[in-house]
């Protein structure tokens, strides 16, 4: 069984890395290999770090992580600013590397769906380039209906799957969750996989327990 999911999110900061990490370790106990991928991160590496600790089996750092851009800016700015540009053809061969190691794969986009990789491609294009089914990490807080519909549309638009979606209390004061919880439910037409209250100590462990793995 081989599985593999590109995990977008409503936005920077909504939780992606938490679902992914979550995702991972929900798999794994459930005895599947599981394996994390970012593709791009700018300004760091800590969530390349948190997905090889949510994954439980090895890989070759540069394939899990192809591109680490020094500064936290769009990923097209941060390449530039390294003198580097991001080929989507070197990360898909990275990812076809690591297919094979994994029965459940995740990979993590930069930002949002449609965040600027270089001034030719964006996040949607490499979805769409690793032709992958699409995990939606919806960050509740106001606003976040608006962008879920749109980032929705977009991945349809590209004729990828919406294989789910998940809440993600970013906001503790988020009224309404309930109520922004089921017009998602009502609108996005795809499967829930959970939904994340906001947590003071957020563990991937414990999220594990709330999420259904994609189909
Ligand atoms: N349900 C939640 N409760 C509390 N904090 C959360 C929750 N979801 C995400 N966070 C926090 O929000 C921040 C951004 O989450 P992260 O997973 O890094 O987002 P992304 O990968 O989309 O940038 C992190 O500090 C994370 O721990
Ligand atoms: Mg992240």
């Amino acid at each position: 069984m081989h599985q593999a999911y590109f995990l977008t999110g409503t936005d920077t900061g909504v939780g992606k890395t938490l679902v992914a990490a979550a995702l991972l370790r929900a798999a794994a106990a459930q005895g599947l290999r599981a394996l994390g991928m970012k593709p791009v991160a700018a300004g760091g590496a800590e969530d390349v770090d948190a997905l090889v600790a949510a994954g439980n089996v090895a890989a070759p750092r540069e394939a899990v992580n192809p591109y680490l851009l020094r500064e936290p800016l769009s990923p097209h700015l941060a390449a530039r600013r390294d003198g580097v540009t991001i080929d989507l053809e070197i990360i898909a061969h990275r990812f076809d590397e690591l297919r094979g190691l994994a029965d459940f794969l995740v990979v993590e986009g930069a930002g949002g769906f449609r965040v600027p990789l270089s001034d030719a491609h964006d996040g949607a294009d490499l979805a769409a380039r690793l032709g992958l089914p699409v995990v939606l990490v919806v960050g509740l807080r106001l606003g976040c209906l608006n962008h879920a519909l749109l980032t929705a549309e977009a991945i349809r638009a590209r004729g990828l799957r919406l294989a789910g979606w998940v809440a993600s209390q970013v906001d503790p004061a988020m009224a309404c969750v309930e109520e922004n919880v089921a017009a998602l439910r009502a609108r996005l037409h795809a499967p829930p996989l959970g939904v994340v209250r906001f947590q003071d100590e957020p563990d991937p462990a414990r999220v594990a327990l709330q999420l259904e793995l994609p189909a």
